[in-house]
């Protein structure tokens, strides 16, 4: 299959291409940072630069897949950060450039990828959501709801697009080791570490929940890989036993219980 993997420079999206490589697709990988693909770009991948707020390099991109290949089979939107920081602290410019990247970026890049895959009647769009985009913690609000924005969204364009023979796939993994946590933390610090929330800043980042070493993004492909080889694939896949368990409390607790649940397994 011709697959485009977002986020690719790092973490997940990295660890995604290689496996996609390995098992014989043609995969073009879109991030920012070009020369940090170049691994990728030696195990066969086409890197493709681009940011995924820019509208020409995301046009760019999609009409260089179209040239060289003349489809587009899979699109995984991966790419996305995590704009942590207390609701109030985060200003809007910050606020506005999280749903950018991880909505609108995505949304956009979608658009354009889709009137391929109807033309062929075939398309697997893969949206990597997060737990966080089905319940929402204290310090990463405005990620949360540019999540809880990719999951309903998600959920209009599954039926729509569903006629057309395109399946659309959202996986909500938990904490991994990447680049995530530290650039995270990084906007944690500069915009609530001083303030009314700085000592849930403190309390949050010296945790041990905060501190533990977190398992490597290979389960996470293993699960994007096993639904894209579904025939009919899940509408949502999530992350482990820990994730289940998490969805199955926010379903079953009243909202203050599991608030307070959460709170206490994040310090
Ligand atoms: N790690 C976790 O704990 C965790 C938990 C739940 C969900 N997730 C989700 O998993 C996905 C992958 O994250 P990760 O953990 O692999 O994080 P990561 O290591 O920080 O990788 C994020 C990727 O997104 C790209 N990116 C960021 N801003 C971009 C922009 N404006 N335009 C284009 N690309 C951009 C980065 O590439 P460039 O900077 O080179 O552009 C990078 O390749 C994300 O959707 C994230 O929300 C992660």
């Amino acid at each position: 299959m011709v697959v485009l993997v977002t986020g690719a420079s790092s973490g997940l999206g990295k660890d995604l291409v290689l496996r996609l490589l390995s098992e014989g697709h043609i995969v073009y990988a879109a991030a920012r940072r070009v020369g940090r693909m170049r691994e990728l770009e030696a195990a066969g991948a086409v890197t493709l630069k681009m940011d995924i707020t820019n509208d020409l390099e995301i046009v760019g991109g999609v009409e260089q897949i179209i040239r060289d290949q003349r489809r587009i089979d899979v699109l995984v939107n991966n790419a996305a950060y995590g704009q942590w920081g207390a609701i109030e602290d985060v200003p809007m410019q910050a606020v506005r450039r999280q749903m950018e990247v991880n909505f609108i970026g995505t949304a956009r890049l979608t658009q354009c990828c889709l009137p391929h895959m109807r033309a062929r009647k075939f398309g697997k769009i893969v949206n990597v959501s997060s737990l966080g985009g089905r319940c929402a913690f204290a310090l990463s609000g405005w990620y949360s709801a540019s999540k809880f924005a990719l999951e309903g969204y998600s959920d209009a364009l599954r039926i729509e697009v569903r006629p057309f023979g395109i399946d659309v796939i959202v996986i909500e993994p938990g904490a991994m080791d990447s680049e995530f946590r530290a650039i995270a933390a990084e906007e944690a610090r500069r915009y609530s570490a001083d303030g009314a929330y700085a000592n849930l800043v403190t309390a949050i980042r010296t945790s041990s929940a905060w501190r533990r070493k977190l398992p490597p993004p290979g389960a996470i492909t293993d699960l994007i890989v096993k639904a894209l080889k579904a025939k009919r694939p899940r509408a949502r896949y999530h992350s482990g036993a820990s994730g289940g368990l998490i969805l199955f409390l926010k379903h079953v607790l009243p909202d203050r219980t599991f608030d307070r649940l959460i709170m206490k397994l994040m310090r």
